[in-house]
């Protein structure tokens, strides 16, 4: 085919698809969870894609045995999966990269660790390198793409196979400069896996900087690996079709509002930093009585990685902050804990102020999907930590995600600000938005998978 390029090998733990059964007993497929999916299709219209994931549904192990040609699930062992998924990227790797833990306590780290790291990390790597080089032998022109942070190891597996083979990998979370509290051989293999890669990616520039030094400290340099930074984002044509969807349209006919609504959506994790969030939003009315019942926060908040003690833990921290705010101040506070985008689509369109203030993000795509549906030009709240804030800080009201105090000050100072100044903000955002949006990301990767397979 003119002008198409080599076969491209994704690699991500989550996949575009996965599968179930229905009560008759019929197979049904859904769309695999997270943004990645939808941001990646694009590439599909420039590459023949053949996707490496981990089944993760029993069906998925059925698919996985019928050797299907663009989608290989790749059946993990499941204690093997569980040491993987839930003790070393989540929360190990997770918590390091987000500076989710508090040194002075946590982590421990211990024989689990250890165990994880060679039983888990390490085997479940393993079997994504063994599929990986499945496929370059029956194509050994493809590019591989690897994705996040299940699969540092992998790429080094593949080279030391496959020597001559084009990898790529990009990396959807922040990058730290301090890896000290993950145990120096792991540290290693972390950076040494990246390392074997031909192209490694980030979303900002902060990230891409902050890599190349923790790879001087832990390996000398970055070899002869390239470091790019191409900020992620949404599918324009996408939003604006279910802004208008039925189910979107059902759900904001439900939605209650006061006079002034304050948005969140956002999964159940600590780096979104929701209790400070909630923290911050009884402060603004403990000190500016003016908002007493004309405001109302809406929390829509997926559940994630529930097996995890720490996210039991949030969750919990959650709901005793939702209620202390609620007893001084009832009615103020809505939780709405469930994964029903509909509905986070319908509070994106009627927000007032949309709340963003992770402790760190990669980019978070919420700041970009809430402005350009939104329909009332509310204010974006975002934290300085957030990917985002690199492209829309300029028209947002920044905040530092551990100051509730500066918090509430912004809530109260958007909640205030004129219509003019909002309507001048929210249009800079959405134009933003609409001309950054992921079919450039996606060119910006084209053009890097291109120069590695030159
Ligand atoms: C982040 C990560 C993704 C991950 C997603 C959902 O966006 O970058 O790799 O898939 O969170 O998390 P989960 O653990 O449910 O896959």
């Amino acid at each position: 085919m003119t002008g198409r390029r080599h076969r491209l090998i994704i690699v991500s733990n989550r996949g575009p698809v996965t599968y179930d059964r229905d009560a008759n007993g019929a197979r049904v497929e859904r769309r695999g969870a997270g943004g990645l999916v939808t941001a990646l299709r694009g590439l599909r219209e420039h590459h023949d894609v053949t996707w490496i994931a981990s089944a993760t549904t029993d069906e998925d192990r059925v698919v996985a045995g019928e050797g299907r040609h663009d989608v290989v699930m790749v059946a993990h062992d499941p204690q093997a999966y569980d040491l993987y998924y839930n003790v070393v990227a989540n929360p190990m790797l997770w918590f390091i990269q987000h500076s989710l833990w508090g040194p002075a306590t946590t982590p421990v780290v211990g024989r689990e660790l250890h165990e994880a790291w060679h039983q888990g990390y390490e085997t479940v790597n393993r079997r994504f390198a063994e599929a990986v080089v499945a496929e370059l032998d029956n194509d050994p022109d493809a590019t591989v793409f690897f994705h996040d942070y299940h699969l540092y190891l992998a790429p080094r597996m593949v080279r030391e196979l496959r020597p001559d083979a084009r990898l790529a990998h990009f990396v959807h979370i922040p990058w730290p400069v301090d890896w000290t509290v993950l145990p120096v051989a792991m540290r290693r293999a972390v950076h040494e896996g990246l390392l074997a890669n031909d192209v490694v990616g980030f979303h900002t520039a902060r990230w891409a900087r902050n890599f190349e030094r923790s790879c001087d400290d832990v390996c000398g340099s970055c070899g002869r690996t390239e470091v790019t930074n191409h900020p992620i984002s949404i599918d324009v044509d996408e939003f604006e079709r279910l802004r208008d969807s039925e189910r979107v349209l059902a759900a904001e006919d439900a939605l209650q509002r006061p006079e002034k609504l304050v948005v969140r959506v956002d999964r159940t994790d600590p780096s979104k930093n929701i209790v400070r969030g909630l923290r911050a939003f009884g402060i603004l009315l403990d000190e500016h009585p003016e908002w007493r019942g004309r405001v109302k926060l809406l929390a829509r908040l997926d559940p994630s990685r529930e097996k995890i003690a720490e996210y039991l833990t949030y969750r919990e921290a959650i709901d005793a902050e939702a209620r202390a705010v609620g007893e001084r101040h009832p009615g103020a506070v809505e939780l709405q804990v469930a994964d029903a985008f509909p509905q986070s689509v319908a509070a994106y369109k009627q927000y007032d102020v949309l709340f963003v203030n992770p402790v760190y993000d990669g980019m978070n795509l919420v700041a970009k999907e809430g402005p350009l549906v939104n329909e009332r030009d509310g204010v974006l709240v975002l934290s300085e930590n957030a990917g985002a804030h690199d492209e829309l800080g300029e028209w947002a009201v920044t905040v530092n995600p551990f100051d509730v105090w500066e918090q509430a000050e912004a809530l109260h100072a958007a909640l205030s600000m004129d219509a003019g100044e909002r309507r001048r903000r929210a249009g800079a955002i959405r134009s933003q938005v609409r001309e950054n949006d992921v079919a450039k990301w996606v060119r910006g990767l084209l053009s890097d998978l291109d120069r590695v397979s030159a």
